[in-house]
């Protein structure tokens, strides 16, 4: 309040010292005056200034005039002759910048006329304050201007002039400028900014001021201004790449077109100054042809085909520019990660087809290599084979493997293999690859012929014709070709001495096996033979049958008569006593077959008798018996015709004649000098002694056969003796032959006792050997035998039974 107070009153005295100064010369009264006064204000009195009458000064009409249009700035009070403002004076209007400001007016009287001056002196007051032109001062200062550079200010305009007049000018603080204000010559003040630090557009875009003038006036007044400072851009930064290196990944099968990466740098500058463009500094051709930079907005594309197994890694050094060529530089790093693109792929290095098939388990057939050209599990690759043949893939170094043999091969079960070797990798998914390969199994001669049959029998009719097939046997080889082709062939022994090849022959090709000539049955009724089977490999492989040959019967032999000598001129005579009774066994014809079994089965039958009710002849046994009591009627001398005959298909018959002698006395016999046949007495004698001879022989021969019954084991010793009638074990002829194990005909032959036994009469007929005479036409028997070979006969007979 002081402050203020102060010069509120040093103006009061300054108007009161000014009005005071007003002073009078030649007429003139001077007034100073501040501007603004209110109306009414009194400037000073001057009816006493000016030495006039108060009083009159009514009736002297005094008044202010002006000249021209001027206006009337003040008006005089005819009572009190004060002299007070009419009219707003304001400096700045009435004078502007002038120093000096006078308000003429002039105080005009009459009665008489009088005019005076009166000069308004008017005085300055800071009414003012400073102005600048504009609210806004805009300024463009570019960032890389240097420190210390001026920029020159607006000048504020004050109304009032001097000490009201702008007399300093404020900065607002700040971190840019400072003010320099200067005074011109003419004594106006003005600013300058000063930059005291440089501007950074990329930092602060713009700066923004308040510029203050200040005036001198007491109190001062202010007028401000807004100074907008914009910073204009300078190339001044490279673009920056938001990384420096850039690592990326990318699966080998991605497609063209995909976005690899996005490389993006970032230039502070503004407008073409931070235009940047993208593109690929020293990239090799190859990689251009992959890769693809979009140079506006950076995006790497894959432009063709990637391949992991080609190349993994790709290093793309990058190059950023901006618009004046400010450059620098980032590196892309591509990996190409592995996909499971490439399938396995199966070589086959060695084969070696043929494996024979005597190959042994573990032979190596093969060597397979296996390539995957992806890396990792992808490339892992596991090798299998189908199940079922018998081989196996066993790795060997690094991805070969070796096919070898698990088992035996057999060609002829499985002749060749066509076997699939799977590849597979271990990628998700995996991908696999298979090969077939084709192997066949040589042969070896390991299969020998085999026979269709274990053995072979052939039954042959005797008087077969020779040349004629009589059975085939035929043998299989697996084998191949030659290894395979049978020969057959009779494997060389004898038959009864005689070698096998004169009986039969075989074809090598067909195994047809020929008698070579006509059999007999009587001579030979069963033989053996070994067939070999060869097959044609090197060494051949053999195996042998057995063919029997069975020779069968045929009814080609007329029963012989041996008892009664057949050939009509027997001599022999049956004594029949004449009391023999009803059955009585009077004689026995005996007969063989050297046919067998229905061949040889013989009947008798009478066909022709003396008295025909008299005798009855056993169908079989050939034994004569009385039918009835004989009687004194009966014709001492009796014939009988016996006919015996086989029982074959087409029979044949043999017949003889019997004499009988009914009476019981030798002496008698002369009369069989009557009968048919005159014998001789000592013809008869003759006879007799070969009866005694061959009696005695039986006996001996009886005793001799029991003891070697007993030696021979005791086996059957009823066979002889029990029953009526022994019956022969066999109908054997008399050169019964038999091929035993080596095949030699048996050198002894075998003798039946024909024995009648049981008989009421006990009377033994004993018929002796056959050879004794009896069949001496039988030319195969001339054997002469010893009691040692009848005993050995027995022997194998019983024994055979
Ligand atoms: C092996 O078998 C495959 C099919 O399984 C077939 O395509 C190929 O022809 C056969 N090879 C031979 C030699 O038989
Ligand atoms: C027969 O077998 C032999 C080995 O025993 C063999 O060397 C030969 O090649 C085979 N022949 C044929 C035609 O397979
Ligand atoms: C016949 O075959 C058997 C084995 O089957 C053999 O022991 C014998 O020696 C063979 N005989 C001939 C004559 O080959």
């Amino acid at each position: 309040m002081k402050k203020k107070g102060l010069p509120v009153r040093f103006e009061l005295l300054a108007f009161l010292f000014v009005s005071h100064m007003a002073h009078t010369a030649n007429g003139d009264v001077s007034y100073s005056i501040p501007e603004e006064m209110k109306r009414g204000s009194v400037i000073g009195n001057i009816a006493k200034d000016l030495g006039l009458d108060v009083n009159r000064l009514s009736t002297r009409k005094a008044r202010i005039d002006t000249e021209g249009n001027r206006k009337r700035f003040c008006e005089v009070n005819l009572n009190t002759g004060e002299l007070a403002v009419a009219e707003r004076i304001d400096r700045e209007a009435l004078c502007g910048k002038k120093a000096s400001c006078v308000i003429k007016q002039d105080l005009v009287l009459e009665n008489p006329l009088e005019s005076y001056r009166i000069n308004m002196n008017v005085q300055d007051i800071n009414d003012n304050s400073p102005l600048f032109k504009k609210d806004l001062i805009k300024l463009e200062i570019t960032e890389s201007t240097v420190k210390g550079a001026r920029f020159l200010l607006e000048e504020a305009h004050d109304a009032d002039i001097g000490t009201n007049s702008v007399k300093n000018y404020n900065l607002m603080q700040n971190e840019y400028f400072e003010l320099a204000v200067t005074a011109k010559t003419t004594g106006r003040m003005y600013g300058e900014l000063l930059l005291q630090r440089e501007l950074d557009r990329e930092q602060q875009q713009s700066v923004s001021l308040i510029l203050t003038a200040v005036d001198g006036g007491t109190p001062p007044r202010s007028g401000t201004v807004a100074i907008h400072v914009t910073v204009l851009d300078a190339n001044d930064n490279a673009p920056v790449f938001s990384q420096a290196v850039y690592k990326v990944s990318l699966p080998e099968n991605s497609p063209v077109d995909t976005v690899v990466v996005t490389v993006s740098a970032t230039d502070a500058d503004e407008g073409h100054n931070g235009e940047i463009t993208y593109e690929f500094e020293h990239v090799s051709e190859n990689d251009l042809t992959i890769f693809s930079l979009d140079s506006t907005n950076g995006k790497i594309s894959v432009r063709g085909s990637l391949d992991y197994e080609d190349n993994s890694l790709f290093e793309l050094p990058i190059q950023a520019t901006d618009g004046l060529g400010m450059v620098s530089y980032a590196t892309v790093f591509i990996e190409i990660i592995d996909v499971n693109d490439n399938a396995p792929m199966l070589l086959i290095k060695s084969l070696n087809s043929p494996v024979p098939e005597n190959a042994s388990p573990g032979t190596e057939v093969g060597i397979i290599n296996v390539q995957d050209r992806d890396s990792a599990n992808n490339g892992q690759v596991r090798c299998s084979i189908q199940q079922n043949a018998p081989f196996k893939l066993v790795p060997s170094i690094k991805n070969y493997y070796s096919l070898v043999t698990t088992g035996e091969l057999d060609r002829e079960l499985v002749s060749d293999y066509n076997i699939t070797i799977t590849a597979t990798d271990e990628g998700y998914p995996p991908l696999s690859s298979s090969k077939n390969i084709y192997f066949i199994v040589a042969d070896v001669n390991d299969n020998p012929p085999v026979f269709e049959e274990q053995n072979y029998r052939a039954h042959v009719q005797e008087n077969n014709k020779p040349g004629s097939s009589i059975c085939s046997v035929s043998a299989t080889d697996p084998d191949w070709r030659q290894n395979g082709t049978v020969v057959y062939s009779l494997s060389p022994s004898d038959v009864n001495g005689v070698p096998v090849s004169s009986f039969l022959s075989i074809n090598g090709d067909t195994g047809v096996i020929h008698a070579v000539k006509s059999f007999d049955f009587e001579q030979l009724k069963s033989f053996k033979v070994l067939v070999l089977a060869r097959d044609n490999g090197s060494p051949p492989l053999c195996s042998n049958v057995t063919v029997s040959v069975l020779i069968s019967d045929e009814n080609d032999n007329t029963p012989q008569i041996l008892y009664p000598s057949p050939d009509g001129n027997s001599y022999m005579t049956e004594m029949v006593p004449k009391a023999a009774q009803a059955g009585s066994l009077v004689s026995k014809v005996i007969a063989v077959d050297a046919d067998s079994g229905q061949n040889a089965w013989l009947t008798y039958h009478i066909i022709k008798a003396s008295d025909p009710g008299l005798f009855t002849i056993g169908v079989h046994s050939g034994e004569i018996r009385t039918q009835r009591d004989l009687s004194e009627s009966d014709s001492m001398k009796q014939n009988i015709i016996v006919s015996v005959r086989d029982n074959g298909q087409s029979s044949l018959s043999a017949t003889c004649a019997l004499y009988l002698l009914i009476s019981d006395n030798l002496a008698e016999v002369p009369e069989l000098k009557d009968m048919s046949h005159d014998e001789s007495s000592s013809k008869l004698t003759f006879y007799l002694i070969i009866a005694l001879v061959s009696v005695s022989t039986f006996f001996m021969t009886f005793i001799i056969i029991i003891l070697a019954v007993r030696f021979c084991r005791r086996r059957k010793p009823r066979l002889l003796f029990d029953g009526a009638v022994a019956i022969p074990s066999a109908y054997l002829p008399p050169n019964y032959a038999d091929v035993e194990g080596a095949g030699t005909l048996r050198s002894a032959y075998n003798y039946d006792a024909y024995l009648t036994t049981g008989s009421r009469t006990s009377d033994f007929k004993f018929v002796r050997s056959y050879n004794e005479g009896t069949l001496t036409a039988d030319m195969t028997l001339k054997k002469p035998h010893s009691v040692e070979n009848i005993l050995d006969g027995l022997c194998n007979e019983n024994s055979q039974v």
